[in-house]
């Protein structure tokens, strides 16, 4: 018998991904998350298996940056019938062959309940955000009728993003009128696809963020959508009983290091205290459980002991993106 996957999982935790050099490019930019490597009209996006909370690097989970690249590939193909993305060619579990796009300085999340920092915001007494009325009385964890946009400007590194409404982003001239319909729209448009995605697998799409780039006139999906970095996912099965009796919901993303942090008394100031094995395989767990259940089939781990990186330089050869030794 294979040994469980927890006993899997630790094995791997000395070889995460977490950080990449590929000979003969140029320094790539270096996300939270991503290493991005410019190769002229494409960018290589290699995603690895960093964490970030609170838009602070809080170090690695097994298997996480294979997880984000696989969800995001197979949600960017699910969804090209209502508007295209950015995606070209996955030549490596780690990496993304993508169109190099002109990102819009906004970014969107959509939302079907009330949860993260929409809740804590609003727990606080605002009413007012991201120029919507929000009515008195909503609980934890409430279901919105209308799906909810929040835009924010898309922070700079070491940055928060900040909260805007539509009229900020088109007084100051972030986003064109016309341009900014279409990235609502499709938002819009994205997330019905992957809550009816989600619901067909158990789950609940509470809510998503999307980022947009532009290639001359054509509006792009960029980044990564529907992935546990990106969105929140709750198991849809107990998950009424469990709002009506003000208990937390079952969730299958970033939200449960979020809470190990803020126990520990870290919001995104200072030092992030280091992440324990137990809930970086907790982590790992968590996404590798939602790639199976939203893919429909066991994600492969690599084997123990390899390397990671090696591999990527030598799937990224294999494809002709970088030269053979
Ligand atoms: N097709 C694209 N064209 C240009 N930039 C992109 C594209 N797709 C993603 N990006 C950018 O690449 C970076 C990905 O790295 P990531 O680690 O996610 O960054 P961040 O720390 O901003 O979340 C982001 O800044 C994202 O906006
Ligand atoms: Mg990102």
């Amino acid at each position: 018998m294979p040994p469980p996957l927890a006993e899997r999982l630790r094995a791997l935790l000395d070889s995460t991904l977490d950080r990449t050099d590929l000979p003969g490019l140029p320094e790539p930019e270096r996300g939270k998350v991503r290493d991005v490597y410019d190769l002229g009209p494409d960018l290589l996006i290699v995603t690895t298996d960093r964490v970030s909370a609170f838009d602070v690097v809080c170090g690695t989970v097994p298997c996480k940056g294979q997880v984000l690249n696989a969800i995001a590939a197979h949600c960017f193909e699910r969804s090209a019938d209502l508007a295209p993305n950015h995606l070209r060619a996955c030549p490596d579990p780690n990496a993304m062959l993508v169109r190099k796009l002109d990102p819009l300085p906004v970014e969107v999340i959509v939302r079907r309940y009330i949860s993260g920092s929409l809740w804590r915001d609003y727990s606080r007494g605002e009413r007012r955000l991201y120029g919507i009325e929000l009515p008195d009385g909503l609980r934890a964890d409430e279901r919105f009728d209308e799906l909810l946009v929040t835009p924010t400007s898309k922070a700079g590194p070491g940055e928060h993003d900040a909260p805007l409404s539509t009229e900020e982003i088109l007084s100051r001239g972030l986003v064109a009128p016309r341009v900014w319909e279409r990235v609502r729209g499709t938002a819009l448009a994205l997330f019905a696809r992957g809550e009816q995605e989600a619901a067909s697998k158990g789950l609940i799409l509470v809510d998503s963020k999307y980022e947009f780039g532009l290639d001359r006139d054509t509006l792009y999906v960029m980044d990564e959508i529907h992935t546990p970095d990106s969105s929140r996912y709750w198991e849809a099965d107990g998950s009424a009983e469990r709002f009506e009796a003000g208990q937390p919901q079952r969730m299958l993303d970033k939200e449960n290091v979020r809470q190990w942090l803020r126990e520990r008394g870290f919001e995104g100031h200072g030092r992030p205290p280091p992440l324990d094995d137990e809930v970086r395989v907790e982590l790992a767990r968590a996404y590798l459980e939602l790639q199976r259940r939203l893919l429909g089939e066991p994600p492969e781990l690599p084997a123990d002991g390899l390397d990671v990186h090696a591999r990527l330089v030598d799937s990224l050869a294999r494809a002709g993106i970088l030269k053979g030794p």
